[in-house]
Parts: C-alpha cells; sequence; structure tokens
C-alpha cells in the first residue's frame, strides 16, 4: 500500500463534472479577473465566517503583507509572534521593515504561549500576530485581554485555520480571523479549503479597514487610474474563485472527515510510549488541518514511513528566529527552546478527506513496527 501525504486527484474524480463545469463556465465568459465568482466566494465566506467583510487576494502570504502594512507592523514598531510558523508570518513584518519580537511556544499546541506576550510589550509595540496553528486556536481571549490593555492591533493568522471556531468568555463561538482586526486565510492546496493553485482572503469586522484592502489589491486605487495609496496587484482569481465555490459547498463534510481519521490515529497509536500525541487547549472546535506527533528518534521514524511509501511532512524543521533571512533580528540558538525541542520532534501524518480507514490503519500499524524493532 502507498499511501500520499496529501492529493487532491480523488477529490477531483468524485467531483470531476462540478469542477469541470465551473472552470468551464470561467473560461466561457472570459471573467479572468475579479470575474463575479470572486463576489459570490467573498460572499459565502462572510457568511460562513459571520464576519462583516471578506477580501479576496493572491495568496495567504499576500493577505499577511497587505493587512500588516495596513495595520503599520512596518517602520521599525514591533509585533510580538511566534518563531514556530511559516516563513510568510513573519516575513509579513519585516518586508516593510517592521521588528518581529518572538516569543516561545506552548508545548502542548506549539501555539505562542499567550502568558509570555505582556511582558514583552513596550512603548514601541503595536501589535501582535497569533498564528492558529495546524489543528486548533490561539487562546484569543487572552490575546484580546492584552491588546485592549495597550491598545495594540491584533492580525491572525488563520491561513491554516478555516473552520476553526474560539468560543470565550460565555460568548457564542466565533470564526478563526474574525476576532482581531484582520485575519487572514490560505487557500494554498493542501489547506482545509484549498484551491487548485494559489489564493488568499482577508476577513474584518472594520469597514475603513475592508475598503482599504480593497483599494490594496489593485495598485491602491479608489477608480481605476486613481490611486489612493501605493498598493499591490493582489486579486484572487476567478477560476480559483470558482473552484474553491464547489468545495465550499462541501466543507463541513469534508472538515468532519478530517475529525474522524484523527480520532482513529489517536485511538490506534495512544498506546505507542515513544510517541506524544496532540493536545487541544480552551474551549474551541478545532479543525484538524495537519495530523502532528511529538515523536522519539523521530528522522528515523520518517526514514521508515519513507521506505514503506508513507508520505509525511515536517513543519517546521527550523525555527524562524534561526533562519539565515533573519539573521539581523540578532536571535541566537537557544533563544526559545521549546520551539527548538518541537523542530526535532514533529512530524506529520497523512490527513485528508478522502483518506481510508485502511489507509490509516496501514500508517498506525507501520509507526508501531518501527518501534517495536
Ligand atoms: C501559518 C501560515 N501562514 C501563512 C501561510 C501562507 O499562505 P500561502 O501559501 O497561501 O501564501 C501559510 C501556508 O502556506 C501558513 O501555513
Amino acid at each position: 500500500m502507498k499511501v500520499s501525504f496529501y492529493t487532491s486527484q480523488r477529490e477531483f474524480s468524485e467531483k470531476k463534472d462540478e469542477f469541470n463545469r465551473a472552470i468551464q463556465d470561467v473560461l466561457e465568459r472570459g471573467n479572468f479577473i475579479l470575474g463575479e465568482q470572486v463576489g459570490q466566494l467573498e460572499n459565502a465566506i462572510q457568511e460562513y465566517t459571520h464576519a462583516k467583510f471578506a477580501i479576496g487576494v493572491a495568496s495567504g502570504t499576500d493577505a499577511l503583507t497587505i493587512a500588516s502594512d495596513i495595520l503599520g507592523f512596518k517602520d521599525g514598531r514591533e509585533v510580538i509572534t511566534s518563531p514556530f510558523t511559516f516563513l510568510a508570518s513573519t516575513s509579513c513584518i519585516t518586508k516593510h521593515k517592521g521588528r518581529p519580537v518572538f516569543v516561545d511556544i506552548d508545548e502542548e499546541t506549539f501555539a505562542i504561549d499567550v502568558n509570555k506576550i505582556e511582558e514583552n510589550v513596550n512603548a514601541n509595540t503595536i501589535g501582535i500576530l497569533p498564528i492558529h496553528l495546524f489543528d486548533q486556536m490561539v487562546d484569543m481571549d487572552r490575546i484580546m485581554d492584552i491588546a485592549g490593555n495597550h491598545q495594540l492591533k491584533v492580525l491572525e493568522d488563520a491561513a491554516e485555520a478555516f473552520g476553526m471556531r474560539w468560543k470565550g468568555n460565555g460568548r457564542h463561538y466565533k470564526h478563526s480571523g474574525s476576532i482581531g482586526d484582520l485575519g487572514v486565510f490560505s487557500f494554498f492546496p493542501t489547506k482545509t479549503l484549498g484551491g487548485y493553485g494559489d489564493g488568499g482572503m482577508i476577513i474584518t469586522n472594520d469597514e475603513k479597514l475592508a475598503q482599504k484592502v480593497k483599494y490594496y489589491r489593485v495598485h491602491g486605487a479608489s477608480k481605476k487610474y486613481h490611486y489612493e495609496y501605493v498598493g499591490y496587484n493582489s486579486r484572487l482569481d476567478t477560476l480559483q474563485a470558482a473552484i474553491l465555490l464547489v468545495k465550499l459547498k462541501y466543507i463541513d463534510g469534508a472538515i468532519s472527515k478530517r475529525g474522524e481519521i484523527a480520532k482513529q490515529y489517536i485511538e490506534r497509536l495512544s498506546d505507542c510510549k515513544n510517541i506524544r500525541l496532540p493536545k487541544v487547549k480552551g474551549e474551541q472546535q478545532q479543525v484538524y488541518y495537519v495530523f502532528n506527533l511529538l515523536a522519539e528518534n523521530r528522522d528515523k521514524l520518517a526514514e521508515h514511513l519513507a521506505k514503506n511509501e508513507i508520505g509525511y511532512s515536517i513543519y517546521y524543521p527550523r525555527p524562524l528566529h534561526l533562519q539565515m533571512c533573519f539573521r539581523d533580528l540578532g536571535y541566537k540558538k537557544g533563544d526559545f527552546p521549546i520551539a527548538e525541542r518541537v523542530a526535532n520532534k514533529i512530524i506529520a501524518l497523512p490527513i485528508y478527506p478522502e483518506m481510508t480507514m485502511e489507509e490509516v490503519e496501514f500508517v498506525c500499524e507501520t509507526i508501531k513496527s518501527f518501534y517495536k524493532n
């Protein structure tokens, strides 16, 4: 048996007619740039997330960069964030010469340790950039309390967090990305709501910010060839919007399939002493975008999986404070020991809605056979 880490082929062959119709419709109309499907998807995402505004852009990375620019995460101002994430969560700050201030992570959730944020706030701090990573949201009650106490802006990196919801202080569940000033999603193909290419979205409840995002994605123009700002060329492609509209119809089923697979992994691997299973913290509806383990002898386990034709991924092998591109920030090895330890042990197993239970079983048996020898 061969188990891919991820494939879009099963989904496409199951819903071929729908996808083909959606794509053909765009080709026939020729409405490639900001065609009506982009607006339709934005409306559908507003409805799904209960955010007042949703603006499609070219990628999650662009969404973060535009949002950071608009919130003033630039020109030497400090933004508190986690070093254990994808590059774009931090490059969006340094792109405009803002200064990321890293805080170590919680070893059980892999997210920023909210207890260490406040001690890093100073007069130069402008914002917090929490990242809802892998399978759960950051404690947004604590983030919003700290932000409120110090008048900080909050940019939620919800690139991985489509479908995740936070419930705090007795309030209703709030969709990831809709709690801070701005929130971003990525539609990278592997994501819970993934397109067949790059794509991203910014959501907000603030009308002024939403207006600015709309200008920024078309070079800063308020109307054609009239520029209020120097913005970006960053539109969500109509073809991707058409594909994502098909996928959004099935999103709740896809999320529960991911949950079932995670449950199977947890049940079958819970007696394996050499691995640590994921834990969720806080009252929230989690979504398993990624299923991670902390594994003893991780690199050898990875080799064993590869030998048995099982796909895996390592998110993230090197925390951002140790990346060459951020050397000017002056961090060094040992500054964030938990992030560094996790980076050496973490491994992600295949999880996508079309995976079969036989495949899950095969992955679990292969992991167990590695530790028996
Ligand atoms: C946490 C996080 N932030 C940002 C991004 C960037 O998104 P994109 O690949 O759509 O540019 C990703 C994913 O790739 C991500 O996982």
